[in-house]
């Protein structure tokens, strides 16, 4: 619930509806406990990119795919905030 909270603060507006997602706190223990750092994790099925972004914070490479255009582009502008501070 903490993570949802966090999104819709960071994406007050934009915020697509899933009805499955991870979440970046779960999915940081998950790389803690199955991977090291610069390890490459591959995210088939990525959503809005929770995975992804916990790959970002716990410093592992990653690769994500997501056939839904509104997930993707969401996981896309949430992965440049989190590299950049902003979207690019
Ligand atoms: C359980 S959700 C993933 C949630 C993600 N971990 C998150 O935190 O947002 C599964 C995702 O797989 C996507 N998906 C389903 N079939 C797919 C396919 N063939 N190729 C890529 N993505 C697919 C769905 O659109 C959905 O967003």
């Amino acid at each position: 619930m903490g993570d949802i909270t966090r999104l819709k603060k960071l994406f007050p507006e934009g915020y697509p509806k899933h009805p499955a997602v991870t979440g970046t706190s779960i999915a940081r223990k998950l790389l803690g406990g199955t991977t090291k750092p610069n390890d490459k994790v591959v995210d088939p099925m990525c959503g809005l990119g929770s995975i992804l972004v916990a790959c970002i914070r716990e410093k592992r490479h990653f690769w994500g795919c997501e056939i839904n255009k509104e997930y993707y582009s969401f996981a896309r502008e949430w992965v440049d905030k989190e590299i950049y501070g902003v979207t690019v």
